[in-house]
């Protein structure tokens, strides 16, 4: 939608934050195999795209905020039973997404001292 609206420095991060999911889901299957396990990529969360760039940042804001939780979580289970691989796994992805999210709060905040307008002027490009 950024691509399509011209945003193209917003479209450009976006898309490197979508490759690093990716690459996260890329892990998180690889270990699953590893521990003989079955990964199950059909059940899918739903996915909730905002109608304008403030909303999108709003909605990525808070499913980095969940998984941010999830991965937390994860990181204790794998404590609470000694799996050290799947926690150093869980560390370095939990990084990443805490890099995401601070990015998007840089971005709601840039909102809320420029204004959307100027906000997305900077994000031509
Ligand atoms: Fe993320």
């Amino acid at each position: 939608m950024c691509d399509n609206w011209g945003y193209e420095k917003l479209h450009k991060a976006d898309e490197k934050r979508a490759i690093d999911e990716m690459k996260h889901a890329e892990k998180l299957i690889g270990r699953i195999l590893f521990l003989d396990g079955t990964p199950i990529v059909s059940n899918l969360n739903k996915i909730s795209i905002g109608a304008t760039v403030e909303k999108q940042h709003k909605k990525d804001h808070a499913a980095e905020s969940d998984a941010i939780a999830s991965y937390n979580e994860g990181i204790k289970l794998a404590m609470e039973i000694g799996d050290n691989g799947t926690k150093e796994l869980l560390d370095s992805i939990l990084k990443d997404e805490e890099a995401h999210i601070d990015w998007i709060e840089a971005q709601i905040d840039q909102i809320e001292q420029m204004g959307i307008q100027n906000y997305l002027s900077d994000q031509r490009g």
